[in-house]
């Protein structure tokens, strides 16, 4: 499996997917609006994630774009243009709550959910 393999990532038995319960940080290490990205290696496997805060709400992403696989962001600076989630690829637009691309090169297809969570303050996988 390479690094953008996104159907790799996807799959149900990828083993670096981190197990639900999983603490992934501390909720205002994210910031709002902003994301936080998470990378898992086991074996040949490799898992990307992501958190992203708007609205003053918490939702996560397989952090792989619809259009390549590429990650969304390289620097865990994960930019926002006016009230999308930007894709530093190829500049797709997103909506950061459901994950929708709103205008580029995967318009009308959608990120991928990872389940999360905030409980006490702290992030983690569900
Ligand atoms: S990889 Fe995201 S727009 Fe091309």
């Amino acid at each position: 499996m390479t690094y953008l393999d996104r159907d790799a990532q996807l799959k149900a038995d990828n083993a670096a997917r981190p197990a639900p319960g999983t603490v992934l940080c501390r909720l205002d290490e994210v910031a709002e609006p902003g994301g936080k990205s998470f990378r898992y290696r086991e074996g040949g496997d490799v898992f990307m994630g992501l958190v992203v805060r708007f609205g003053g709400k918490l939702v996560g992403y397989v952090d792989s774009c619809p259009h390549f696989g590429w990650p969304l962001a390289y620097d865990d600076r994960h930019l926002f243009s006016g009230e999308h989630l930007l894709c530093t690829g190829h500049g797709a637009l997103f909506k950061p709550l459901d994950g929708m691309c709103v205008a580029g090169p995967c318009l009308d297809e959608a990120l991928s959910e990872w389940p999360v969570e905030v409980v006490d303050g702290v992030v983690l996988t569900r």
